[in-house]
């Protein structure tokens, strides 16, 4: 089975055997065919933030449960609930038409909302475990149904129990073990808007509106995006290539001493963050390419696939320029960049 058209950053890979799951049916008479039960298992969502470097050998289970509901109206909340095969940013317009805003800063991600908890996705001062409830899930060892809150999922940046295998995250990694069924989130009555990004307060300056509804935000983080970050549909991409590196205090004044523009922000905990597009950027990568894998011209965090449908950029070639990008961070700044992408 090809590959492409199911993975953001256009490469060309094949899997040897893809299934659709569109209910927790289809997934029990998978792991009930002894053919299949005991194949290795690749759960594939959206395809929006994995990278593939060759064919797929594990049996690809390609999630496809539907449907949208509010579960449960409180007096200070709506709870409402998605199939894991939903699409995410479909999913966010459908809670603000239905008059329950608080996804709106989350508009446009890329996906899957069955993979908006693996990597805890996030975006202008809002990360899913602001907004999470609960999910299901399938044990695909055992076929048997569990249902996770946000502590279980130890969510942290761009991370979940999902990205982890036992026994590195205690003895609860869950990577490669589990399939997402539904995703529930709780969105409170008591709304405020999220605006402390400076991308949004631009947005304020501009229009002079001081008090946005969360339809407005909504409005203004679609073209933030756009203006921003490249449509996977037009040039293949899984969204930022690594994660931002956190600082101790003494490491950021050792920088800033060297790079006084380095751009950083302080954490809650002490720790401070580092944009890590800038590092990329200061490096001088921005419009360079490996092959037809390249750097975005409008944000160096951004690797894309240059070569479209024609001539696409292969994984290794994706990956010679990631690691073509690290060296040149780490010798420059003495810092190591995390992929922030599932590499297969
Ligand atoms: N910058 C540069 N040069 C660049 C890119 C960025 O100087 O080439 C500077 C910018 O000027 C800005 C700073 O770096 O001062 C941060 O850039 P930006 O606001 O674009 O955000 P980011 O830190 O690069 C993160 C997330 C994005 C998310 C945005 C908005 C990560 C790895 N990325 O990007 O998430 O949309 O913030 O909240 O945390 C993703 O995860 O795939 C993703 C797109």
């Amino acid at each position: 089975v090809p590959l492409r058209a199911y993975n953001a950053f256009g490469i060309v890979a094949r899997a040897q055997t893809l299934v659709r799951v569109a209910s927790e049916a289809d997934l029990a008479a998978i792991l009930a065919d002894p053919a299949l039960a005991a194949a290795p298992k690749f759960v594939l969502g959206g395809g929006s933030n994995i990278v593939l470097t060759g064919d797929v050998r594990a049996l690809v289970l390609k999630v496809e449960i539907m449907g949208r509901r509010v579960v449960e109206e409180t007096e200070r909340a709506w709870i409402v609930e998605a199939g894991a095969g939903e699409n995410w940013h479909a999913f966010v317009a459908w809670t603000l038409a239905q008059g329950c805003p608080g996804l709106e800063n989350l508009a446009l991600i890329p996906g899957t909302v069955g993979a908006s908890p693996v990597q805890n996705i996030g975006a202008y001062g809002v990360e899913l475990q602001d907004r999470f409830e609960a999910l299901d899930a399938i044990d695909l060892a055992t076929g048997r149904a569990f249902t996770l809150n946000a502590a279980q999922c130890a969510f942290g940046y761009r991370d979940s129990v999902f990205k982890h295998v036992a026994a590195e995250l205690s003895d609860f990694g869950l990577a490669g073990r589990a399939l997402i069924t539904r995703v529930r989130l709780r969105l409170p009555k008591a709304w405020k808007p999220v605006v402390g990004y400076l991308d949004l307060e631009r947005k304020q300056a501009e229009t002079g509106i001081a008090a946005p509804t969360a339809r407005q935000i909504f409005d203004w983080i679609c073209e933030i995006r756009r203006h921003k970050l490249p449509d996977p549909q037009v040039i293949g991409n899984a969204g930022s290539f690594f994660k931002n590196p956190t600082v101790t205090p003494e490491q950021c004044a050792d920088i800033i001493g060297r790079e006084p523009r380095v751009v950083h922000y302080p954490m809650a905990d002490g720790s401070i963050k580092l944009a890590a597009g800038w590092l990329i950027d200061a490096c001088g990568w921005k419009g360079k390419s490996v092959g037809n894998a390249g750097v975005y011209e409008k944000q160096a965090l951004v690797l894309v696939n240059r070569g479209g449908a024609e001539n696409p950029a292969t994984g290794g070639e994706v990956m010679t320029l990631a690691r073509a990008i690290q060296t040149s961070v780490y010798e420059r700044f003495g810092i190591r960049l995390e992929p922030e992408p599932v590499v297969v």
